[in-house]
């Protein structure tokens, strides 16, 4: 078994002596630097001494993972698993990171494909790492430098290996042949890296306020384009719009951007946007920038194209907003987790019953064995916000969503109402309204931050900056 798998393509490996030996030598040195970001070296070094501490005497492995496969030779873009990227501030295809104990905590070793130079084949015969085909990229000794952790050739990793396998590693598929070398797996480190990631740092909010800034640049962006988007371009324009902001200011979208006007604003997860944009729809855009460290955002605003609410419109929005202070109020230390949420779902099911849509009680609603109102909003309120967009999702329920809430936990609150097409039990005027309005928080000493508070949230407030952005 190799450390690396062959991915040379017979058809790319030019066997011509001439060439063979023209295209080894006379090449000037390349750019390999690591594009580091500041203080991203001493907060992995952090996260490594916390993982350090849960897990003391036991051999740890975290892989970066490979890109997956598209289709034939065609690979998806490569994303590091996001453990191993909070461990190490790296984000290498295939590194893996050892941490091996010793006196008074772990040594980490980062394992690393050094680049394959202009003497290897490789330079020119393998499209994944080969440097002709996409481009210089860092080796050993930059990862180290850049990230003041010793790093050695990944060919070394199964004889460090050898004898002494980790005790607990990534969860199976990150890394296929670490997988088949070490067998057995458990959940105990993806449930531990996702219990600790629950609380955030300095560094990781400046890395969350970044993405939150770069997400409202890509808002306006959209709005702006709302002209082209009528015109014929439709969702699809405005989904591009804010992927070039994403792609331009950080890596690109957190997760499929969702852009649905009109009927489609209901469906949850609209990510097919191919739909048209009319002048009297409403407009909901659930999306998020991830930035070069892999902190996204992920708001939501929903808006009238034309920048005039109707009255039905202005109605449901209100209600969801209501909904959404009422949540808000709700995060800080010491409430329990699902405080948030619970307070928004009242203030929804509230507003359903006096417009006649629960075929009981208000109480009959919330009751455990109710939830009627849950039929306009089949989701939760919110969740943690990270590296990932659903944060966190591998830790406990007593530390998720029946734990209570510490300062440094980041989370969205993100309550909405969903009146599909052709839901029979709600009246015309109301069918084909779809409302969410999502912030992203850090819960501080005291209260909460709103990360996403530059962006307008009032009726009033998004109305008139539908406005001002179309000029
Ligand atoms: N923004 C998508 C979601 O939270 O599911
Ligand atoms: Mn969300």
């Amino acid at each position: 078994m190799s450390d690396r798998p062959a991915r040379r393509d017979p058809s790319r490996l030019v066997e011509a002596q001439g060439f063979r030996d023209f295209v080894r030598d006379d090449w000037g040195p390349a750019d390999r630097g690591v594009r580091a970001v500041p203080g991203a070296a001493e907060a992995a070094a952090a996260h490594r001494a916390r993982l350090s501490a849960a897990f003391p005497g036991r051999r740890i492995a975290v892989a970066a993972g490979r890109a997956p496969v598209r289709s034939n030779d065609a690979d998806y873009e490569f994303r590091a698993d996001s453990d191993f990227a909070w461990l190490t501030g790296c984000y290498a295809e295939g590194a893996v990171l050892v941490m091996a104990p010793c006196a008074g905590g772990h040594d980490a070793v980062l394992h690393l494909r050094e680049p394959a130079g202009p003497a290897e084949a490789d330079f020119f015969a393998n499209a994944r790492d080969g440097e002709l085909w996409i481009g210089a990229a860092p080796g050993l000794v930059e990862w180290a430098d850049a990230l003041g952790i010793a790093c050695r050739p990944l060919e070394e990793l199964s004889k460090s290996l050898r004898g002494q396998l980790p005790e607990v590693l990534a969860a199976k598929g990150v890394e296929p042949w670490l997988d088949a070398l070490v067998g057995a797996h458990s959940t105990e480190l993806r449930t531990t890296l996702a219990e600790l990631r629950r609380i955030k740092d300095d560094w990781e909010i400046t890395q969350l306020r970044a993405a939150v800034c770069a997400t409202a640049r890509g808002f306006a962006d959209v709005a702006r384009e709302l002209d082209e988007a009528v015109r014929g371009g439709g969702e699809r324009w405005l989904q591009g719009t804010f992927d070039r902001r994403a792609r331009t200011l950080g890596n690109g979208p957190g997760y499929t951007s969702i852009v649905a006007a009109g009927e489609h604003a209901p469906v949850l997860h609209w990510t097919r946007c191919d739909g048209a944009v009319s002048e009297d729809d409403l407009l909901l855009l659930d999306a998020g920038v991830e930035v070069s460290t892999l902190y996204t955002a992920d708001v939501t605003r929903t808006f009238p194209v034309s920048g005039e609410f109707s009255a039905t419109q202005r109605g449901v929005y209100d209600l969801v907003y209501e909904a959404h202070l009422a949540g808000m109020a709700e995060v800080r230390p010491g409430r329990e987790y699902k405080a948030f949420h619970e307070a928004a779902m009242r203030v929804l099911a509230e507003g359903l019953h006096d417009w006649g849509l629960l075929p009981g009680s208000v109480d009959k609603a919330l009751d455990q064995n109710g939830q009627h109102h849950r039929r306009y909003i089949v989701c939760g309120v919110g969740h943690f916000l990270g590296m990932d967009v659903h944060d966190c999702a591998r830790a406990r329920a007593q530390t998720y969503h029946e734990g209570v809430l510490e300062p440094g936990m980041a989370l969205t609150v993100e309550p909405g109402l969903y009146f599909h097409p052709n839901d029979l039990t709600v009246p015309p005027e109301l069918r084909g309204i779809g409302v969410r309005i999502e912030d992203d928080l850090v819960v501080t000493a005291d209260g909460a931050d709103v990360l996403s508070d530059g962006l307008p949230i009032t009726a009033d407030g998004i109305a008139e900056w539908v406005r001002t952005q179309r000029g």
